[in-house]
């Protein structure tokens, strides 16, 4: 895969030995959900170490009074792609308690992987705060690239975009055709398969996380 000046892939052993586990197929549902939130956690932490809107405060110390900087209150959105994506949100909420949520819903055609969108929910004002794109898998690329045209569609101007498995073509269609938007991958896989499934992969993550198969 080409190096693209907007995607980061991690390359953490804690964030690898985490995916190990996940992708084990003999690892339970309770395992997986706990571990997709723990790896978003460290992705989110790494991923906001640029462009996160912060202030300065004055903080009095027990000694003395100090300016401080902060990060804006309700800077964030967290989106996730439905359903895997719904998956991460714990792991940032568990860093901002308070951001609110939008919800975007795709699923994609087994026949020709496109994606179809079913639903769309976004929290008022989003356009002005730092959006936090999540969905655990970037196959095609194809879902993500829809979210983000909708996202730009409702005037979103800053996206980042996390996933914890990417396939190359996946995150170089998302790359290419969003540039302006941040990318964040936990592992780059080796490829899709004839299904449209990442290479080794874990599987289908929905079914993962919510126990459907
Ligand atoms: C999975 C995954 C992504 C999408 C990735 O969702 O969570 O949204 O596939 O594939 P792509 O990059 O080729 O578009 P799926 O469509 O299986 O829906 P689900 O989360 O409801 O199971
Ligand atoms: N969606 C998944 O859940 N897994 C894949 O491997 C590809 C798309």
């Amino acid at each position: 895969m080409k190096n693209y000046e907007n995607v980061v892939i991690f390359d953490h052993p804690l964030i690898r030995h985490k995916i190990a586990i996940l992708r084990d197929e003999r690892t339970s549902m309770k395992e997986f959900r706990e571990l997709v939130e723990e790896i978003t956690t460290l992705m989110t932490y790494e991923s906001l170490k640029e462009g996160v809107p912060t202030t300065e405060v004055e903080v009095k110390t027990p000694l003395e009074t100090c300016t401080q900087r902060i990060v804006k209150d309700n800077a964030i959105v967290i989106v996730p792609i439905l359903r895997a994506g719904l998956g991460m949100v714990n792991g940032i909420h568990v860093l901002f308690p308070s951001a609110k949520v939008g919800h975007i819903g795709m699923y994609r055609n087994e026949e020709t992987l496109e994606p179809c969108e079913y639903y769309c929910k976004l929290p008022q004002g989003i356009e002005d705060k730092l959006v936090l794109l999540v969905d655990p898998m970037l196959a095609t690329g194809g879902s993500a690239c829809d979210a983000i045209n909708l996202l730009k569609r409702h005037g979103c101007k800053h996206i980042k975009f996390m996933a914890i498995i990417g396939a190359p073509e996946g995150v170089s269609k998302v790359a290419e055709a969003h540039p302006d938007v941040d990318i964040y991958v936990s592992t780059l896989d080796r490829c899709l398969n004839e299904n449209g499934y990442i290479l080794p992969g874990l599987g289908d993550a929905g079914d993962r996380l919510f126990g459907t198969k």
